[in-house]
C-alpha cells in the first residue's frame, strides 16, 4: 500500500493532493480544547496522557488535516533539569531559576529517561486511537530556543541574556548545547519507539541570530542532533525569521525544511534546493481574514510549490487563538480541493 500523503511528501514522493496541517492546531482557538482546559491545567493536560491524546486525536478529526501532532509543549524537557517551569494563565511559560552563570550549566540536573515518559505514553494512546493511515508527528524544541528559555526566564523581544551567554561563555555554551542535543534526541527517539511516525523539531527563534553566528553557536549541534535521530523516520527542522539562515538549516540535515511567511516559498525552495521537501508557509493572520482571502493566498502557495513533489502545506507559525474554526477547515478542504492531481 501506498505511503499516506504527509509521509510520501516527506520523502518527496508524488502525492495525489497536497497533505496539509497545522501548528498549534490543538489549542485554544477550538472549543473542544477550552472544554478539557476548564478541568485541566496546561502542564497537568500534558501530563495526562488519556487527555492529551484525546486533544490531539480530536483535532486532527475535527479539521481533516492529514497529519495529528501530539500534545505536549516543547519546554516540558526543561522541568526535570530543575530549573523550576510554570505556566501562569495569559503570562505564557516561565522559568523560576533560569541559568545566567557557568556554574547554573554546571547545575542542570540529567534528565533521566522515566521523567518524559508520561510523552510516550501520549504517543502510544494517540497512535492507538487514531486510523491508522493518519500520521501522528512527535516534536522536540531545538537546542537554540531552549536555551533560550533557560537564560531569558520566559520569553524575549531581543534575547539579550542568551546572546551574551553565548559570546560571553563560549564553552559553556557549547556544554550547554551538547546537553540539550543528547536529551532531546533521546526524547524524540523515545517518541518515535513508542509510534510518531515523523517528528518536527521547532527552532522557533534561532532567526534572531546573525547568520555567522547560527553557524559557528547553533547549527553543528542541531546537525550532531539530527544526526542522532533513528534513521527511517522523516525529520522537519522549522523555524520563523529564518529568511537569511535558510541555506544554513538545509546543511543541518533533515528531510523537510519549515518555512515562514516572510520568505516567497517558490524563492527559498529554489535557494535550498529542490532534493528536500519544505513546509509552509502561509502567515497565520490570514485565517482572520475572510474565506476568499484565505482561499485565494493557499491557492497563490500552491502556485509557486507547482506540484513538485515534498511540499507540505502548513502555515508559517502557530494558529493564533483568536482564529474562527471554521476558517481553518475551510482552509484545509482548500488545499485539498485545489491541489487534487
Ligand atoms: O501544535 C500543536 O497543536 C501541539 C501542541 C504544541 C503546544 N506547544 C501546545 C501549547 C506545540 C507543538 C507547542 C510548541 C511550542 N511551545 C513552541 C514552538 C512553536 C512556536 O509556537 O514557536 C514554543 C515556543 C512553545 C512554548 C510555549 N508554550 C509558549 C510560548 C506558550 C505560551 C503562549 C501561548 O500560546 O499560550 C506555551 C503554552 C502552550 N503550548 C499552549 C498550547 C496549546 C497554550 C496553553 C493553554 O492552554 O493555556
Amino acid at each position: 500500500m501506498e505511503a499516506p500523503p504527509f509521509l510520501a511528501a516527506c520523502r518527496r514522493e508524488p502525492v495525489p493532493y497536497t497533505p496539509v496541517w497545522l501548528m498549534r492546531q490543538a489549542g485554544r482557538y477550538m472549543p473542544e480544547y477550552r472544554a478539557v482546559r476548564e478541568k485541566l491545567g496546561f502542564l497537568e493536560l500534558c501530563k495526562t496522557p488519556d487527555a492529551a491524546a484525546e486533544v490531539t486525536v480530536t483535532a486532527a478529526e475535527r479539521l481533516g488535516v492529514d497529519a495529528a501532532i501530539i500534545f505536549a509543549d516543547i519546554l516540558l524537557v526543561l522541568e526535570p533539569m530543575g530549573v523550576g517551569l510554570e505556566f501562569t494563565r495569559g503570562d505564557g511559560p516561565a522559568i523560576e531559576r533560569p541559568v545566567r552563570s557557568v556554574a547554573d550549566v554546571d547545575r542542570l540536573r540529567d534528565v533521566e529517561p522515566d521523567a518524559l515518559r508520561y510523552v510516550a505514553e501520549s504517543v502510544r494512546k494517540a497512535r492507538a486511537a487514531l486510523p491508522t493511515r493518519l500520521p501522528l508527528i512527535g516534536f522536540a524544541g531545538a537546542p537554540f530556543t531552549l536555551a533560550s528559555y533557560l537564560i531569558e526566564g520566559g520569553g524575549s523581544r531581543t534575547y539579550a541574556r542568551t546572546k551574551t551567554f553565548m559570546y560571553a561563555h563560549p564553552e559553556a555554551w557549547r556544554a550547554l548545547m551538547e546537553r540539550l542535543v543528547r536529551t532531546v534526541s533521546a526524547y524524540l527517539n523515545a517518541q518515535i519507539a513508542a509510534g510518531a511516525d515523523a517528528v518536527q523539531l521547532f527552532d522557533s527563534w534561532v532567526g534572531c541570530l546573525a547568520p555567522a553566528d547560527c553557524r559557528t553557536h547553533v547549527l553543528p549541534h542541531v546537525r550532531s542532533l539530527i544526526g542522532a535521530i533513528r534513521p527511517g523516520t522523516p525529520v522537519i527542522h522549522f523555524g520563523t525569521g529564518t529568511a537569511g539562515l535558510l541555506e544554513a538549516m538545509r546543511a543541518a540535515g533533515g528531510d523537510v525544511l519549515g518555512l515562514d511567511w516572510r520568505v516567497d516559498l517558490d524563492a527559498a525552495w529554489a535557494r535550498v534546493g529542490h532534493d528536500v521537501a519544505v513546509q509552509g508557509n502561509l502567515d497565520p493572520i490570514t485565517l482572520l481574514a475572510p474565506i476568499a482571502e484565505i482561499r485565494a493566498q493557499a491557492a497563490a502557495i500552491l502556485g509557486q510549490a507547482a506540484g513538485r513533489p515534498g511540499h507540505i502545506f502548513n502555515l508559517g507559525h502557530g494558529i493564533l487563538p483568536q482564529t474562527p474554526v471554521d476558517h481553518v477547515r475551510a482552509l484545509v478542504d482548500a488545499v485539498h480541493e485545489l491541489s487534487s492531481r
